[in-house]
């Protein structure tokens, strides 16, 4: 269903990215996360740059573009704080849309419905690599 808000693909793969990491590189490890809050990373490819976050909550670990379906601006305000007060949804601090961690969907705010773009990573040992 077109709802009007930015298309994205479902996943995004950095292994696809021109210059871009392969399948396997070390993205950062667990440890370098403390709870609650993200890493975040950027690549250029071509002459388009991905910004993207990897959040850790409960020692489960969530990587997605930093990019708000709504208007496309980055989610957060300050560096590796991307969840809001609850400590249950991710939140764009532009109009403070709520998003779930496990699936990105938009469940509250002006993009409600819409998903933020999923990173592909996998997690081995206490190391995020790219998937
Ligand atoms: S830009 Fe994120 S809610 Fe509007």
């Amino acid at each position: 269903m077109d709802r009007g808000f930015l298309p994205v693909a479902d996943i995004l793969k950095l292994s696809t990215l021109t210059d871009g990491p392969g399948i396997g590189d070390v993205l950062c490890s667990i440890d370098d996360i403390e709870n609650g809050e993200a890493k975040e990373l950027s690549f250029r490819s071509r002459n388009e740059l991905y910004d993207i976050f990897i959040q850790k909550h409960d020692g489960n670990i969530y990587a997605y573009v930093n990019v708000c379906p709504h208007a496309g601006t980055p989610l957060n305000m300050e560096e590796g704080r991307f969840m809001e007060k609850s400590g249950k949804y991710l939140m764009c601090h532009t109009h403070g849309a709520l998003f779930q961690l496990d699936d990105g969907l938009c469940v509250a705010g002006p993009c409600n419905g819409a998903r933020l773009q999923a990173v592909a990573i996998k997690v081995e040992k206490s190391l995020i690599l790219v998937a």
